[in-house]
């Protein structure tokens, strides 16, 4: 039976809300060069790679080269570091910091695992730097979510089995890297669009160590 060895945390979307920031972002730079981005769109970049998210800004049929690709990559994380020099504790999302620090006090060993190249700032800025043991972001890995790199190289950092893990998501390729990583997954936002996840929240402030400890030592889904 699997036990509440660890939680591994994906950082946009489900510590801290920096939607807002990617979307101007990206806005600022579609703008710039004539590319249709909305809301919608925007939404399709959760949990996806910077390079990735680049593609589904440009759309099908770009003419852009690959070195030109890398520059309006830059370009667009130059205005998101702009903007999240203003992150505070304030930006933290409802029930994440109490949360980590209940599991800090049950001995729960706690990771972050984000594609984001800016996690480790980002932290820094909401002043939870020091509340993971480890923090895997994608400078150590390259095969992206749904793969379960991200995930099974925080397990490894932390020493714990994959299987007593618990992932929390708010993008379904990142449930999806859960289970291929062997890890329980819980999905925090729109419950249709993280249906796969064995449970399903608004927010982190719903989720209690005794609600993990239950979902760790419930069987598997099977299919
Ligand atoms: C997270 C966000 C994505 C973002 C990705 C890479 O997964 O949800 O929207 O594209 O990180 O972020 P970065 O800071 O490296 O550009
Ligand atoms: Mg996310």
């Amino acid at each position: 039976m699997a036990r509440l060895e660890a939680a591994i945390f994906d950082l946009d979307g489900v510590i801290v809300s920096t939607d807002r920031q990617h979307y101007l972002a990206w806005k600022r730079l579609a703008d710039e060069i004539g590319a249709p981005f909305d809301r919608e769109r925007n939404e399709q970049c959760r949990g996806v790679d910077r390079m990735a998210s680049l593609r589904i800004v440009l759309g099908p049929g770009h003419r852009y080269s690959e070195a030109e690709m890398t520059a309006l990559a830059e370009r667009k994380n130059g205005y998101y570091q702009a903007l999240i020099r203003q992150i505070s504790p304030a930006d933290l999302l409802p029930g994440a910091a109490a949360l980590i620090e209940e599991l800090e006090r049950r001995g729960v060993k706690r990771a972050v695992g984000s594609a984001s190249r800016n996690a480790a700032a980002v932290l820094e800025r909401l002043g939870i730097a020091g509340k993971f043991q480890a923090v895997v972001t994608g400078h150590d890995f390259t095969r992206s979510k749904p793969a379960p790199d991200v995930f099974l190289t925080a397990a490894a950092r932390l020493g714990a089995a994959p299987g007593n893990c618990v992932v929390f998501e708010d993008a379904a390729a990142g449930v999806e890297a859960a289970h291929a990583g062997g890890m329980k997954a819980v999905g925090v936002g729109r419950a249709d669009l993280l249906a796969a996840a064995e449970r399903v929240v608004d927010s982190l402030a719903e989720v209690s160590y005794a609600d993990l400890v239950r979902l760790m030592e419930a069987a598997p889904r099977r299919g």
